[in-house]
């Protein structure tokens, strides 16, 4: 059996100022009526799987119940970190609350903050995943790259393993533009989704192998947690002393079990501005607009208006955000570095 996993506690800070700490990107419904969250599980109907299980800060645990509500979802599980330690550690908790009472499900895990067209497309790449993960791997699944994008992690497709997929010859995070220009020319990369599958106790004892103090302090955090409803809370003190580590640095990277699935789906990270106007419709001048927004003599830009008129006079390139009490104007090609303009805030603070 699938059991469905979502991470959704990240920051969003490349999304900034529209997400927030306390609002972050996943919550929000940057690119059509229903929030990146509600997306992601509304991707899963028609699959054969457990209700999900989501994973998410103690303080979006209204917005997640109240989202999952609004879909009629009743049944989904929130686990709730008093603080996030990075992907590695949330989906160990999720990892170790699925093997409970002798399970080993196969875990699908999916971050929420991805869009994907082609629902089909997508679920035929998850019966793929599935044969290799019942054979004991660790899943990724991989974007083929159209473009030399410096915000998303490499693959380097192995040898073959028949119709389904590929073994790993290595990960790569996040390149500079020249690297990723000789990645995409090379054709022997994919882009790491961050999107994974496999059973539950392989998830297990590859941290136990590579990230003991990652496993041994989820299992104490979950063991001294406690449940109330359908949210499970792990102990906060000794989940802060959790060791903060990606699941692609603690495990994909390190294990010979990784294999690669590659998905051609219309997948997407709004993970920028960029990001999210590339996606976006665009006028016959090439911009994006939401909200109250006069464009004139405006090319190429993305303009975001939440809370008043936002006008804009021979511009182009542009990244315009406008919220209630921010406004940021960006370059686009500078967009991936938003996250330190949020660095610099907190330093303030
Ligand atoms: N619960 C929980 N706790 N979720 C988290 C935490 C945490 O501490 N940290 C991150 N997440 C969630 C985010 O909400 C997001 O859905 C997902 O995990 C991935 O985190 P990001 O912060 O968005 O990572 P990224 O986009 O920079 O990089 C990863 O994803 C790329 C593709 O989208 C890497 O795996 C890259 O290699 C990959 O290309
Ligand atoms: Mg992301």
């Amino acid at each position: 059996m699938i059991q469905p996993i979502i991470i959704a506690g990240g920051s969003g800070t490349r999304l900034w100022p529209m997400s927030r700490k306390l609002y972050p990107k996943q919550y929000l419904a940057l690119a059509g009526e229903m929030s990146m969250l509600q997306e992601t599980l509304k991707r899963l109907e028609g699959l054969d799987a457990d209700p999900p299980v989501i994973v998410c800060n103690e303080e979006q645990r209204f917005m997640a119940a109240e989202q999952m509500r609004r879909m009629g979802l009743e049944d989904v599980t929130i686990i709730l970190e008093p603080e996030g330690r990075n992907t590695a550690p949330a989906i160990a908790l999720a990892a170790l609350h699925a093997v409970q009472a002798d399970r080993d499900p196969l875990l699908l895990v999916l971050p929420a903050d991805h869009l994907i067209d082609h629902q089909q497309a997508f679920h035929a790449g998850i019966q793929n995943a599935q044969v290799l993960a019942e054979q004991d791997r660790l899943v990724t699944f991989g974007i083929v790259p159209d473009k030399p994008e410096t915000g998303y992690g490499y693959i380097r497709k192995g040898e073959s393993l028949g119709d389904t997929g590929f073994c790993v010859s290595g990960f790569k995070e996040k390149p500079d533009a020249a690297r990723a220009q000789t990645y995409l020319n090379s054709g022997d990369y994919l882009w790491n989704s961050g999107m994974f599958m496999f059973r539950a106790q392989k998830y297990i004892e590859a941290l136990e192998r590579f990230q003991p103090d990652i496993i041994k302090t989820c299992k104490a955090a979950m063991e001294n947690g406690s449940q109330d409803m359908n949210f499970i809370r792990v102990d906060k003190k000794i989940f802060l002393t959790c060791p903060d580590d990606s699941i692609d640095y603690a495990v994909m990277e390190k294990t010979d079990a990784a294999a690669v699935v590659p998905l051609d789906a219309g997948w997407c990270d709004v993970g920028s501005w960029t990001a999210l106007w590339e996606i976006s419709a665009k006028d016959d001048k090439g911009n994006a607009c939401k909200g109250d927004v006069l464009a004139l003599d405006t090319s190429n830009s993305l303009i975001m208006a939440d809370s008043r008129l936002v006008a804009t006079l021979g511009i182009e390139d542009l990244v315009v955000v406008e919220t209630k009490d921010t406004v940021l104007i960006a370059s686009k090609d500078k967009a991936q570095h938003i996250k330190s303009i949020v660095k610099e805030l907190k330093a303030r603070d």
